[in-house]
């Protein structure tokens, strides 16, 4: 269990934390196969054969809408030598799904339907031999699927408390504005996260975004996986050209309660995944890490499917300035993952204001507890030492 000490740490997670190649390793096995990651909205998958895929550390996710309707989550795997069975993000399988190594057939069920010169095999039971299945759950028309078993309840379990305020957002039948991007920037995952997980910055760094919700901007910490942070907009209308023209521009967006009309709220699902509910759209980002030193940030926008011109202009309005700050964010990012390899760096401190950052160690330190450890462990797989860390410290995180 974390304990009163650990969560009101001021230092933060150790720097051997930000480049450790074998950290990544196990962050691979214990967190990202363990814990949920979105996949993909449901109206990109809402037709048979439609598919998304998902790559996050060691695994590849597909999910695929079968022939009854149903979205059904696989490794995107096949199970004659490994090949992927469909490429790119997403895409169309006509009735069925053919691996492009050496053409296995596979049902949109998953399961295997031909093998190509099957007679040079020995004889396998199909039923045995269909894509292998992973977990899928679907909140809200969010697609998320989990790779192994993990100590997180179900994502609609996660996100309950929440469940009331998200309703009004019709996330389900909104649609994908076709914007989705990938950025990759050369810094470890957590330092990525570390700069999203506080508004403490945003006065100093992000003019336009302070111009927006500055005075009133409130980080809520990780509390069972889930944090939340609201920012409720000035009362003045704003002097940068992108937030003034937004606030003009904005219809009233009479589908949310009043308390939601003028905010934008942030629904971080650990550990790696946020969600923005503006009231003109819906955005979402993730960090994919791809080595203990690089990372892919990937997001997209919802939209409404009956937007009127106006909201969309104020949605385009509202992308400029959530790019404007992913820019200016991008360098911030670097500095903090290169100051962990300095002889001068001797960890962090952490103000009140950076709740966000500290409760996600808290639960990084739980899965990882072999986080406490100021140095990075010697002479030691890290996998162990985190298992003996795990022994020492009493945390529990249920069935392996
Ligand atoms: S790897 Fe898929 S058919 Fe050979
Ligand atoms: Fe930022």
């Amino acid at each position: 269990m974390t304990t009163q000490k650990d969560s009101s740490r001021r230092s933060g997670l150790p720097g051997w934390a930000y480049f450790s190649p074998e950290l990544f390793e196990l962050e691979c096995h214990e967190l990202f196969r363990t814990h949920w990651q979105y996949v993909c909205h449901v109206s990109e998958v809402s037709q048979p054969g439609r598919y998304a895929t998902l790559d996050i550390g060691t695994e590849r996710g597909l999910v695929i809408c079968g022939n009854d309707g149903t979205l059904r989550g696989f490794h995107n795997l096949c199970r004659h030598r490994g090949s992927r069975v469909v490429t790119g993000r997403q895409g169309l399988c006509r009735r069925a799904v053919v691996c492009p190594y050496h053409g296995w057939v596979y049902n949109l069920d998953g399961s295997l339907r031909g093998i190509a010169r099957s007679e040079t095999f020995p004889r396998l039971d199909a039923s045995k031999w269909g894509l292998k299945p992973i977990e899928l759950e679907e909140w809200n028309g969010l697609v998320f699927v989990r790779f192994g078993y993990g100590p997180q309840p179900g994502v609609g379990r996660l996100l309950a408390p929440f469940a009331a305020e998200v309703a009004p957002y019709d996330i389900r039948n909104m649609v994908s504005a076709n914007c989705d991007y990938q950025d990759e920037t050369n810094a470890n995952w957590k330092a990525v996260r570390d700069v999203d997980n506080e508004g403490y910055h945003v006065p100093q760094a992000h003019p336009a975004l302070h111009d927006l919700y500055g005075k009133h901007y409130v980080d809520e910490p990780y509390v069972d996986y889930v944090s939340r942070s609201v920012g409720q907009f000035n009362q003045e209308p704003g002097t940068f050209w992108s937030v003034k023209n937004y606030r003009k521009i904005l219809p009233i967006p009479e589908h949310l309660p009043p308390t939601h009309r003028n905010l934008w709220l942030y629904l971080g699902l650990f550990p790696n995944f946020v969600l923005g509910l503006y009231p003109d759209s819906v955005i979402f980002y993730q960090e994919l890490p791809i080595s203990a030193g690089r990372t892919i940030q990937r997001g997209g926008v919802l939209r409404y499917r009956d937007e009127t011109r106006q909201m969309r202009v104020a949605r385009y309005l509202s992308g400029r300035i959530d790019r404007e700050t992913s820019e200016e964010d991008r360098m911030l990012t670097v500095w903090a993952a290169e100051a962990t390899r300095s002889s001068a760096y001797d960890g962090i401190i952490l103000s009140d204001l950076e709740t966000g950052i500290r409760s996600h160690h808290d639960h990084l330190r739980k899965v990882l507890p072999v986080l406490l450890h100021e140095t990075e462990p010697r002479g030691v797989a890290l996998a162990e030492a985190n298992r003996a860390a795990r022994r020492k410290h009493d945390y529990s995180l249920g069935q392996p």
